[in-house]
């Protein structure tokens, strides 16, 4: 009896989005490239879209209409990304699991959510070079990173499929174990 062909089994039960979360800095956007190059998708990168579609910039929208008025843009983009029949890699960004409705959606969608994990150092080190579209770490980087990480890590293990770790990888390190 032929059995049947476990490899073309795996791809019918394939989840159709490949969600990337975890803390600012991680790496999101920039697995979130490779991985869609690789894959032959299209990337949905949550911050780039929000500005493109108010154009305007992360840091503009936080000052002018407040953090609350960002969450529900950022909401937005991502309801609508997991809904997408096209296979999609999506670059949620950082804070898309304080709403319990993000994270509801996240675990009902047709999707692998992957949590990138950073270690602390490794995140300050990006963040304090890298502020530009992070008002939230304009004040006490280090505090707020911590405090963050404490207050996050549930939420991300809440929704995520996989966990892999960014620390002392390349990006296409990254890439091969998501993959993988
Ligand atoms: C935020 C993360 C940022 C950006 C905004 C808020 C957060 O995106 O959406 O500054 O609360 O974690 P990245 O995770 O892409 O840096």
């Amino acid at each position: 009896m032929s059995r049947p062909d476990e490899s073309g089994a795996r791809r019918d039960d394939e989840p159709r989005h490949v969600v990337l979360v975890g803390l600012m800095g991680v790496g999101k956007s920039t697995v979130g490239r490779i991985l869609a190059e690789r894959l032959d998708r299209r990337l949905v990168d949550s911050d780039t879209v929000i500005e493109e579609r108010t154009g305007r910039t992360v840091r503009e929208i936080f000052s002018t209409d407040g953090e609350p008025a960002f969450r529900a843009l950022e909401r937005d983009v991502l309801l609508e990304a997991l809904a997408a029949e096209e296979p999609l890699v999506i670059a949620a960004a950082g804070g898309v699991v304080l709403d319990a409705d993000n994270r509801r959606a996240l675990l009902d969608a047709d999707a692998r959510v992957i949590w990138l994990v950073v270690s602390h150092q490794t995140l300050l080190a990006r963040e304090t070079e890298n502020g530009g579209h992070r008002p939230l770490l304009d004040d006490d980087p280090a505090g707020t990173l911590a405090r963050m990480e404490r207050e996050r890590e549930p939420l991300y293990r809440e929704v995520a499929d996989a966990l892999v770790s960014v620390d002392h990888r390349s990006v296409g390190e990254v890439v091969e174990a998501i993959l993988r």
